[in-house]
């Protein structure tokens, strides 16, 4: 029996474990400490910010950066379609209505124009936006060079949602340090995992003071458990925080495997009708999550054939989130569409992209994906698109050895 290959799944060994030691023996079992104090520190550090909040999530540190930005009920704020549900989630719970945008065919990320009109309309129905929440998709980054100055201009600020792209650069500036706040998941499937935690980000020492207020119950500093606000346990556990710490001394390490893995896998598909890697182009992505774009009219074959193909040997992949504004949850949100990121859920397949994959395991699902390449069922499909053609060459010739 061979294991099962997950898509990305926490990747902790010795040096966590002797961090965990060392806080439990310190005595510090509290959402709060002396390596909750570091890991803050030494994130923000890391990746150029005056300051970082560590939290339980990275649902959280959204929450709070957007509270601190004084957003709430009758703002509207622009959220990409493309994202999980969280980044949707954390708009509403504070009572603001989350607009939707679509996204870029090639990367997934935010389409930029789309909301450079909607603010230079400036107004929806008579109210402004409140701000923009960027995802950066799978740990590739937004356009920021086009979309800060246009949020700037319009009077706008930005919170990152960079849960997924710790380690990712564009240009020479890290992920993380966009717009005014920007929010980290540590959940267990990212780069970096504290099993379950998150952090915001920002370089203005008042609105981190005010969702470390809010983060801690909103309490007053008085010995009588005074409060004025409505307030939240969102901090991070100090045994969690050690985690972190640990993992961020793996972190550069475990992004060279994740970018291996991706090379990989653009070799495997280098000459292969019809499918591309998403944000292929992107030198400064962490390869968090690789993914496959399928366009079945050229390619002879569906994404979730192919996903198909890999679970009947027990190797786990995931289709490209389904967009907000097809969620049931969201029916009748606001959104403005191009169709984009419906085709990227339609068409697209994330593979097993996570830093502890083995070379065999690697081995592994790459002869499953040669194999599937072999003996794809082109014939299958019912009518090729208009204008596209299928591959009349044998499915090995578009094969590269490997
Ligand atoms: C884009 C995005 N935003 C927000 C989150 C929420 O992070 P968490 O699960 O730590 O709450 C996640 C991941 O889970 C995510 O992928």
């Amino acid at each position: 029996m061979t294991a099962r290959i997950h898509l990305s799944p926490p990747d902790v060994g010795p040096l966590e474990e002797s961090f965990v030691i060392a806080a439990v023996r310190s005595g510090w079992i509290a959402p709060l400490g002396p390596e909750v104090d570091a890991f803050e520190q030494e994130t923000a550090a890391r990746v150029d910010r005056a300051y970082g909040l560590a939290t339980n999530s990275g649902t959280a540190a959204l929450h709070l950066s957007l509270l601190a930005l004084g957003i709430g009920p009758g703002d509207r704020v622009v959220v990409p379609t493309l994202t999980f549900a969280a980044t949707a989630n954390a708009v509403v719970y504070t009572g603001a209505e989350p607009v939707f945008v679509d996204c870029e065919a090639g990367t997934g990320n935010l389409d930029v124009p789309l909301v450079a009109d909607l603010l230079r309309r400036h107004d929806i129905e008579g109210r402004q936006v409140a701000a923009v929440v960027p995802v950066d998709m799978f740990g590739s980054c937004v356009d920021y060079d086009a979309l800060l100055p246009i949020c700037e201009q319009a009077g706008v600020p930005v919170v990152e949602d960079a849960a997924e792209a710790l380690g990712a650069t564009r240009g020479a500036r890290p992920a993380g340090t966009f717009g005014q706040a920007s929010a980290f998941s540590f959940n267990g499937n990212k780069i970096l995992t504290t099993s379950g935690g998150g952090m915001l980000l920002s370089d203005d020492g008042d609105l981190i003071a005010h969702a470390r207020y809010l983060a801690t119950q909103a309490r007053q500093p008085v010995a009588h458990y005074e409060h004025t606000d409505i307030g939240y346990n969102y901090r991070l556990s100090n045994l969690l925080a050690a985690v972190g710490r640990a993992q961020l001394r793996r972190l550069d390490s475990m992004i060279e495997r994740r970018r291996a893995h991706r090379s990989r896998y653009a070799e495997l598909f280098a000459n292969v009708p019809g499918v591309r890697l998403l944000a292929a182009e992107d030198g400064g992505a962490n390869c968090w999550l690789t993914t496959v774009v399928v366009d079945a009219g050229q390619a002879g074959w569906h994404a979730a054939d192919l996903g198909a193909h890999l679970a009947a040997a027990d190797i786990e992949t995931r289709p490209v989130w389904k967009p907000m504004h097809l969620q049931p949850v969201f029916a009748g949100a606001r959104a403005v569409l191009t169709g984009a990121a419906q085709t990227l859920f339609e068409n697209g397949l994330t593979l097993p992209s996570g830093s502890a994959m083995t070379a065999d395991q690697v081995d592994r699902v790459c002869g499953r994906i040669r194999d599937f390449l072999r003996h794809r069922p082109s014939t299958r499909l019912e009518v090729p698109e208009p204008g596209r053609r299928h591959d009349p060459e044998p499915a090995s010739a578009a094969v590269p050895a490997l």
